[in-house]
């Protein structure tokens, strides 16, 4: 048996079957809706349910049983028990069309031992535009895809840049990224992804990031500088090692260009000289606010970071639908091939 599924904003609909996922049959149909990992890891293809209902063959690890029960649903494991209405992620933020691009590798350098600064300068004829959040998908050898987050707010001329951490073993950041030279051409596909800043929603901010998930938070914090309608800000970044707070000035001396900017560095494993904040970003968040009912959240990092993040935010109040999530997840060589 069929179900209709319809796209609130667009109006756009297609049929979906009872052995098909509803990103499958979007996809199937020629209709593009945000999705990334396409396991359930990584929430990106989160939609609010307008009407209707799903169920899993195996309930996602990126949807909270509070997400489920409030309408939310990740459609790349999400079956149709009946015809549906959804709202896809973006809300009414219009995401830009990706495009697939050679970039040259402008720049590479560390930031810290594990983590570097890559450049990528991408072709003059293209017009390159994303909205601070969004990523980029590297595209490897073996056609496998590998996500790094744009860094900065927007691109400088036709350069983008990304913090990337070095996987032990990982195929891309450890075997490829300490060969790739200046000159080097990597296959890209941008921009990508629905994590992005919610101007409209008009709340006092709280963002929280592990990691390089700081990379995408910066962008969105950069757009932000100076604005008028900044709403306060607090920046939550969990790192091990103070060593490890490889942006830590230049984010300290936002603080007279972010609208009340609370800056809070946590760490995990820091030495007996550490002044600052120990433990983990939900920790701290925890300890420093009663209640978030009326604040909009932004996570960004490992995955487990953002599943205990999201269940500490809310239970101190914060509503679902402004909190705004990006997993950092890994790659999976069977669910997640670029087709050929
Ligand atoms: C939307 C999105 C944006 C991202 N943005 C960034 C970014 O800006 N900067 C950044 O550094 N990373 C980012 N990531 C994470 C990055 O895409 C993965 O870490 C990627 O798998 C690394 O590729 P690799 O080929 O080096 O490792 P792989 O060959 O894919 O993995 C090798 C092994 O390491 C494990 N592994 C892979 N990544 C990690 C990890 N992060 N932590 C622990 N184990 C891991 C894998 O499960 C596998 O066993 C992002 C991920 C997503 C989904
Ligand atoms: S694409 Fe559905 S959770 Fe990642």
């Amino acid at each position: 048996m069929k179900h209709r599924v319809q796209i609130s904003e667009s109006d756009d609909t297609f049929q979906v079957c009872a052995q098909e996922t509803i990103l499958e049959a979007a996809l199937q149909a020629g209709i593009r809706l945000p999705h990334e990992c396409t396991y359930g890891a990584c929430g990106t293809c989160r939609v609010k349910l307008e009407q209707g209902s799903v169920h899993y063959d195996a309930f996602p690890m990126a949807l909270t049983e509070a997400e489920h029960q409030q309408g939310y649903a990740l459609i790349c494991q999400a079956h149709a028990d009946s015809d549906i209405v959804l709202s896809p992620s973006g809300g009414g933020l219009a995401l830009p069309e990706p495009a697939v691009m050679q970039a040259v590798v402008q720049e590479l350098h560390p930031l810290t031992p594990d983590i570097h600064h890559l450049v990528l300068r991408l072709p003059d004829d293209q017009e390159v535009f994303y909205l601070p959040g969004q990523h980029v998908n590297v595209r490897l050898p073996d056609r496998s895809e590998r996500s790094f987050s744009m860094a900065s707010a927007y691109p400088l001329g036709n350069e983008v840049d990304f913090h990337i951490r070095r996987v032990p073993g990982g195929r891309f950041t450890q075997d490829q990224l300490g060969r790739l030279m200046p000159g080097d051409t990597l296959e890209v596909e941008l921009p990508r992804g629905a994590f992005c800043y919610h101007p409209d929603d008009w709340r006092p901010l709280v963002f929280a990031a592990t990691g390089t998930g700081l990379a995408p938070i910066r962008a969105i914090l950069e757009s932000l500088l100076d604005d008028d309608d900044c709403p306060p800000v607090s920046l939550y970044w969990g790192m091990r090692t103070e060593a490890d707070l490889y942006a830590r000035e230049e984010i300290e001396s936002w603080a007279g260009r972010l609208y009340e900017f609370n800056f809070v560095p946590v760490l995990s494993r820091a030495d007996a000289h550490w002044q600052g904040r120990r433990g983990h970003v939900q920790d701290a968040i925890a300890q420093d606010f009663q209640d978030l009912s009326e604040y909009a959240c932004y996570l960004c990092g490992s995955p487990p970071m953002v599943i205990d993040t999201k269940q500490v935010l809310m239970g101190l109040g914060a509503p679902l639908e402004f909190i705004y999530s990006d997993s950092f997840t890994f790659h999976q060589d069977e669910k997640n091939p670029v087709a050929a």
